[in-house]
């Protein structure tokens, strides 16, 4: 999401009720990037991957899929769709539409569910076909850089830790950080404090305390980080061009770590 001006600190605690919700809405979230795996196909449109998604959401799951109508300040158009889906220089928050996907294609599709008035947010990565090596490659760093961020997350840690871990692994790679978008605290609402950024410095920020949930979601471009937003209000491209990946999941800080809870038993991070 985009870097909100106002910065208070952890965003809210959650209780072990609201842990268990937590869970079912991540879960649910899962769900959806699972189901949705063997539709992304050659000749699909990417309306007809977020209208599969949406009767998933809410005939199967019984959830509502947040990003519909979603407009996180006034200056932003109502999103128009139920999840983003993010093709080659497209950074983030690409808009379903008439575009048909086609061999060579990597795209993120970017799923948020509400249940029971909780919100999971996680986004992954799709290839069709034979996709080009720089692609796969920005791919690969932006997975890393993602599991880097979260293996960072325990009691006592700080954001700066998450946001270090992340940009010195990228920029090791040769790729850059887009740093206008971030991670966020995540609950009852879609875009709670902190703002969790995917660039910084070891032991600043805000230490981590058990109870907190946020979303780790970095952006990583093959090329330069520089960004430009298109002008139907919503979708983030390269400014260069250039690929761009990213990878999201929810987290909770535990007592001793961590816990993905967009991740389904048995499958990969
Ligand atoms: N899911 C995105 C995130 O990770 C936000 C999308 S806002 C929307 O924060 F309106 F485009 F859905
Ligand atoms: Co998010
Ligand atoms: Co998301």
């Amino acid at each position: 999401m985009l870097q909100r001006s106002k910065t208070s600190p952890q965003g809210s605690i959650k209780t072990a009720e609201e842990v268990e919700k937590m869970r079912v809405a991540g879960r649910l979230t899962a769900m959806v990037l699972k189901m949705i795996g063997p539709h992304v196909k050659a000749g699909v449109t990417t309306d007809e991957l977020d209208r599969i998604c949406h009767d998933y959401i809410v005939n199967d799951l019984q959830g509502i899929p947040a990003p519909l109508h979603y407009q996180p300040s006034p200056e932003y158009p109502p999103f128009p769709k139920s999840v983003c889906i993010s093709l080659n220089h497209v950074i983030c928050h690409g808009i379903p539409g008439e575009r048909v996907i086609r061999d060579g294609d990597m795209l993120n599709i970017d799923v948020t569910v509400i249940k029971d008035g909780y919100h999971g947010d996680s986004s992954k990565m799709f290839t069709v076909g034979e996709v080009p090596l720089r692609s796969r490659r920005v791919m690969e760093v932006a997975h890393e850089a993602m599991v880097r961020g979260i293996q960072q997350v325990r009691p006592g840690a700080t954001l700066g830790d998450i946001g270090h871990a992340i940009q010195s692994y990228a920029e090791a790679q040769h790729c850059s950080i887009v740093r206008e978008f971030c991670g966020h605290g995540i609950g009852r609402k879609f875009h709670d404090e902190p703002q969790v950024l995917h660039y910084g410095n070891p032991g600043e920020g805000i230490e981590l305390v058990p109870g907190m949930t946020f979303t780790i979601e970095p952006m990583v471009n093959a090329g330069k980080r520089y960004i430009k937003a298109l002008p139907d209000g919503w979708t983030i491209v390269t400014k260069d061009h250039s690929a761009s990946a990213q990878w999201e999941h929810t987290i909770l800080v535990t007592d001793d770590g961590y816990e993905i809870l967009t991740q389904l038993p048995g499958d990969p991070v």
